[in-house]
């Protein structure tokens, strides 16, 4: 056979990890995996229930688009949450989000070819960028600012012209930044000037605090507008269900529209007792206010002894990711990631996520609390 010559997949960014991760794993004790934002707390019992019961009726196909409960859960979901009214006809359901981060690009070129590039921010979730790679488009990060906000202002007008799709991310990973219901509408209406289609990641938006650590109302896309704007949502870390892969995206009727057509042809179904958990976990609140609160004292408990140890604090107080530089600007990602190694504690190096994080390194809170408590020991007990 021929030798191809296209795409090679890159090594996967988490696995570039899997020296560093050897070396924690030696650590007596073990390693403390802070490198990815799998959740480890239980999923709620109304979610095993609805699971459970929907099962044995699960010997049909599921809707691609969702079922009628599961959308309707989705879009009041939305009004409880953000004050913003969406028809459960403009709601789809995705097999988790990032199936559809990846998938956006080029189910949106095949509607629109005149268009070739996908602009992303400069410092984020990796996947932005591997869409447009996978869809044969130029992936173009946006400058970030001094608090790792989009600045579109740094965005070339060619770039511009030629842009099919901006991501938006927010709360952002890795940064925990959250943006200001005006900056939130600046970057809305950049796009609409630019016919520029917004999509929105916000599946961290139930982990939003303000600067002391209290809850704090998460924005949305929608609130600006739903013209020209997919906001994407999951479950995975709202409830705990990322083994269940369930997510869901909404805004605009014409795109999501044509995104259910697209998606039925290619089959990608979420399979219908998900869907039943789905919507029974969107049902209910009580859950997720537990769950913001065990991050934000998952937090008060680890940054401290991070800090003592020697790193800094340099993103914002949403998500459940800290955002750490050293308190030596000179030492990069890479370093901290591997002096923290020795201690058993596994992060992620900022440069995975963007050039521009590569002085960084990002720590997730979804570590159990004796994970929490054994890390923070450590520390302390370390040089
Ligand atoms: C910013 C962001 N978007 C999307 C996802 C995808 O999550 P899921 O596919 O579980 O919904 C993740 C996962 O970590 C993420 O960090």
């Amino acid at each position: 056979m021929r030798a191809p010559t296209g795409f090679v997949p890159p090594p996967y960014p988490h696995d570039r990890l899997d020296d560093l991760r050897a070396i924690a794993a030696e650590v007596p004790g073990g390693m403390v995996d802070a490198s990815v934002g799998t959740p480890v707390d239980p999923m709620p019992p109304i979610v095993l229930q609805a699971l459970g019961d929907a099962a044995p009726q699960a010997t049909g196909y599921p809707p691609t688009i969702g079922s009628i409960a599961y959308r309707e859960a989705a879009a009041a979901w939305i009004q409880r949450r953000f004050g913003v009214t969406v028809d459960a006809g403009a709601v789809m359901a995705c097999v988790g989000s990032k199936e559809l981060v990846a998938s956006l690009p080029r189910l949106l070129s095949l509607r629109d070819p005149s268009r070739d590039t996908v602009l992303y921010p400069g410092v984020s979730y990796p996947t932005y960028a591997m869409g447009a790679e996978l869809a044969g488009l130029r992936a173009v990060p946006v400058p970030v600012d001094e608090r790792w906000g989009p600045d579109l202002s740094g965005v070339d007008p060619a770039d511009a012209e030629r842009a099919l799709l901006l991501w938006l991310n927010d709360p952002a990973n890795p940064t925990g930044v959250t943006a200001t219901p005006t900056q939130m509408r600046t970057s809305v209406e950049w796009a609409g000037a630019h016919g520029v289609i917004v999509a929105s990641d916000e599946c961290y938006a139930e982990f939003t605090y303000d600067d002391a650590g209290r809850p704090a109302g998460p924005v949305t896309a929608l609130q600006v507008s739903a013209d020209g704007v997919l906001a994407l949502h999951s479950l995975s870390k709202r409830s705990n269900m990322a083994g269940l892969r369930a997510g869901f995206v909404a805004g605009d009727a014409g795109l999501v529209g044509y995104l259910g057509e697209v998606r039925k042809h290619a089959g990608l179904m979420t399979p219908s007792p998900v869907q039943a958990a789905a919507a029974a976990a969107l049902a209910d609140d009580e859950h997720v206010d537990a769950q913001r609160e065990r991050y934000a004292g998952r937090r008060v408990r680890l940054l401290p002894a991070l800090e003592a140890w020697g790193l800094v604090h340099d993103g914002g107080p949403s998500t459940f990711y800290l955002w750490l530089r050293s308190a030596d600007a000179r030492e990069d990602g890479w370093s901290i990631t591997a002096r923290l190694a020795q201690t058993g504690l596994l992060v992620a190096p900022g440069s995975l996520y963007g050039a521009a994080g590569d002085r960084h390194v990002r720590l997730a809170l979804s570590l159990t609390d004796e994970h929490i408590d054994l890390t923070a020991q450590r520390l302390e007990g370390s040089p």
